[in-house]
């Protein structure tokens, strides 16, 4: 009998091509004065704020724009953007782009309603009040952020992604137009997906996966099979970039309600250490967590492989493990995702990530027991049999 469950996700969900036209008229439902527009420049520079701010224009709704969230966004960003907040008096916040935007405004947000220092607030359901109402308008087919009860910001002064999860951070409306994605560069692409299929994996195999989580984590997983490659290879396919859509927005349903592996708490590790774009870092630790994960859940790995598209038939348990093995690392290599050997990773940092990836809040979930030295061993074996692999190439 399932047990139990408190399920968050957004009030309001706009998704599929045009979605993002209809953000005015939920905006005046929650009879909002004037928004905080967070975003970055890159996305201001290439029109994607503009398709937002015309249908504001349009339908006559205030804003003011604060563009300077960098990607893994900081303490300071965040500062600075609830400093904006405050001197213009906003009422809600919107917040435009991928993961990095969105994990700003979400701290912004809880800032605003909580006050003190977002350092406060690292760990799980910190925060006692709900945060300003957040229209998120997502970019990217891979964070979910503008579903999830998380957000990850970098601590400068102690050089750590503090991971923080606090359902009162949840946005109220959750926008996904495959449209705003269409033309992204096949590398963001490529990268972005596999944290989607990421969350997928991670969300089907972790320890509080039950019926409705499994159920989205595995549609999710079948959508990046059946869509990245095309939407790398071919950024204006809108049919790939709307199952990609989907598939980014029902995987982070499924993973914000049931929980991550060690995965994303080692690829935490590479994005403040190395500043590694966090797609990057999941994909090119994925097939060798799962290695190490599957063997506690064969099962799982057989329906993953089925999910990618994999004909097991005629394989044993134990072969179709492996083949889902064999088509994650497939997939990586067939999207171009940097091995870790060619990264600024050091290697003479393995024991020190290893440690701090042990106490990330996404390993209680991870499906398969784990000891810090278990953490280094896959590091090791992702580096060095890369870097094996890289000096044979030539
Ligand atoms: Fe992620």
């Amino acid at each position: 009998m399932e047990t139990f469950r408190r399920i968050y996700w957004p009030a309001i969900n706009l998704v599929g091509p045009g979605a993002v036209k209809e953000i005015g008229v939920e905006i005046k439902k929650l009879g909002l004065r004037k928004l905080l527009l967070v975003t970055d420049k890159v996305l201001r520079a290439v029109g994607v704020v503009a398709r937002v701010t015309d249908v504001l224009d349009k339908e006559g709704i205030n804003y003011v724009i604060f563009d300077e969230v960098k990607p893994n966004p900081t303490t300071r960003n965040v500062n600075d953007g609830l400093q904006v907040f405050q001197e213009f008096e906003c009422d809600g916040i919107l917040s435009v782009g991928g993961g990095s935007p969105q994990d700003a405004a979400k701290a912004i947000g809880i800032l605003y309603t909580n006050g003190g220092d977002i350092t406060q607030y690292e760990g799980i359901g910190k925060s006692q009040n709900k945060s300003v109402p957040i229209i998120a308008v997502n970019t990217t087919a891979g964070t979910a952020s503008e579903v999830t009860i998380n957000y990850v910001i970098t601590d400068e002064a102690r050089k750590i992604k503090m991971v923080i999860v606090d359902p009162n951070s949840l946005a109220t409306v959750a926008v996904n137009d495959p449209e705003l994605m269409l033309n992204k560069p096949a590398g963001l692409t490529a990268a972005t997906g596999m944290d989607a299929l990421t969350h997928a994996i991670e969300a089907y195999i972790t320890k509080g996966a039950f019926r409705l989580s499994d159920t989205l984590a595995l549609e999710a997983i079948k959508l990046i099979g059946e869509s990245l490659e095309t939407a790398v290879k071919d950024g204006s396919n809108l049919e790939a970039r709307s199952k990609m859509t989907w598939a980014s927005y029902i995987a982070g349903l499924s993973f914000s309600n049931c929980g991550l592996g060690i995965v994303h708490s080692m690829a935490h590790q590479l994005g403040s250490e190395y500043d590694l774009p966090h797609g990057v870092a999941n994909a090119l630790l994925l097939p060798f967590v799962e290695e190490f994960n599957s063997v506690v859940c064969p099962e799982k790995f057989r329906s993953i492989a089925i999910a990618l598209g994999r004909n097991v038939e005629t394989l044993t348990l134990e072969e179709a493990r492996q083949e889902a093995i064999t088509a994650l690392k497939e997939m990586a290599e067939n999207l171009q995702i940097p091995k870790l050997a060619a990264t600024p990773f050091n290697s003479g940092d393995i024991d020190r990530l290893a440690e701090q990836a042990f106490t990330d809040v996404c390993t209680s979930g991870n499906p398969r027991e784990v000891t810090v030295d278990d953490i280094k061993e896959i590091y090791r074996r992702a580096y060095e049999l890369e870097a094996v692999e890289e000096a044979n190439a030539g």
